[in-house]
């Protein structure tokens, strides 16, 4: 069984661009994977220091999982600040890394905005903390949307440094593994992680905006489909999303250069499990005035009964408490097996 791990910050509502590009990845990998899905809540201070919004977002979150049939028992469900042992790793990786590697992080650039000097430190080492999430359990794949991919090679070039600085020492520890490098056999503490980004809405963009990712931040709301939306946001938000004049093509092909249309189909693709060439051999030649109403009917067919679900859940936050105060213990007794045998590697006493 491959270990697989992922995260999702508890900022601002989900959308359907983390439903499609993740979460719905998160349920699919559970049928033959040992599976660890946290709450990433102190990647969440990079954004937000309020205390009040915190433990709410952070149950929705939980609920999500749950709602979209994530089974907390039989793999991992908990919130990233409950298991310490990810903060001390991403301490040592912060000194693994390099500064000129975090400075090429497009994601820090984007967020830090014109005023760089005042962004935070936790946000410049946000992909330090978030290396520490996978590799604390030496997860092997990760599913993620595109926007993540950058992240995860800075994780492979991390493990990869941290392999090679301490090589004799994972020698003698008898800890390490064997792994391939490119065709090379290596022997190493770390693995090499695999991102999941493939399926057909790897990046879910904007309705109002086909070249801009759907984000928490948007400030129109029209922009994007969250997992609470009713079935009239839903439908309205749909039947207001951008389109060209064109009806839809029958290949592929065709979507060149009309990311609306693009996005549309992708959107469709990933929540009925199907290709894009697929609902293109079904819609092609076909209007946006025939495709959205099916959109509409697929969308809140598929979304609805976990938005009923997660709305049930968040009712009882004992309950979710409880589930993630389980998954937190079982997730600090792994990674402290990892962090013991690091703590050897590298030369500590404790
Ligand atoms: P976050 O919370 O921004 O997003 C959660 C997941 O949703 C995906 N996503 C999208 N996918 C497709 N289209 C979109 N428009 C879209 N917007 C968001 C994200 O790619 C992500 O998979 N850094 C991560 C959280 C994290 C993490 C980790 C992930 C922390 N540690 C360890 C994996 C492994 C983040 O900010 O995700």
């Amino acid at each position: 069984k491959q270990l697989v791990f992922s995260g999702v910050q508890p900022t601002g509502n989900l959308h359907l661009g983390n439903y499609l590009g993740a979460i719905r990845k998160f349920v699919a990998l559970q049928a033959n994977n040992d599976c660890i899905y946290c709450v990433v809540d102190m990647h969440a201070l990079t954004a937000q220091l309020v205390h009040e919004d915190m433990p709410g977002q952070i149950r929705s979150i939980t609920a999500a999982f749950l709602a979209a049939g994530i089974d907390p028992e039989k793999h991992i469900v908990f919130n990233q600040s409950a298991v310490p042992q990810h903060a001390e790793l991403a301490w040592i990786f912060n000194c693994v890394a390099r500064i000129g590697w975090m400075n090429r992080m497009t994601q820090f650039k984007d967020k830090a905005g014109k005023d760089r000097e005042q962004a935070s430190l936790g946000l410049y080492a946000y992909p330090s903390l978030m290396a520490a999430d996978i590799l604390v359990y030496r997860a092997t794949h990760v599913p993620v949307g595109d926007d993540q991919k950058q992240h995860l090679e800075l994780t492979r070039d991390i493990a990869m440094k941290f392999n090679l600085d301490y090589m004799e020492h994972i020698r003698r520890s008898g800890y390490g593994i064997d792994i391939t490098v490119g065709d090379e056999p290596v022997h190493a503490y770390f693995p090499m992680v695999e991102p999941l980004i493939e399926g057909p809405a790897p990046r879910v963009m904007s309705l109002r905006d086909g070249t801009k990712k759907m984000s928490k931040s948007d400030a129109s709301d029209l922009s994007r489909i969250n997992l609470l939306d009713d079935e009239e946001n839903i439908s309205k938000k749909i039947r207001k999303a951008k389109t060209d004049p064109d009806g839809l093509p029958s290949e592929i092909a065709g979507l060149a250069g009309r990311p609306e249309a693009d996005n549309l189909v992708g959107i469709y693709a990933a929540l009925a499990d199907r290709s894009k060439a697929d609902i293109l051999s079904e819609f092609g030649g076909q209007q946006f005035s025939v495709f959205k109403p099916a959109l509409v009917d697929l969308a809140v067919h598929v979304l609805s009964p976990i938005t009923g679900e997660m709305r049930r859940l968040m009712a009882d936050p004992g309950h979710i408490d409880a589930i993630l105060r389980d998954g937190s213990n079982r997730a600090r007794a792994r990674a402290e097996v990892t962090m013991k045998q690091v703590r050897d590697i590298i030369g500590f006493i404790y």
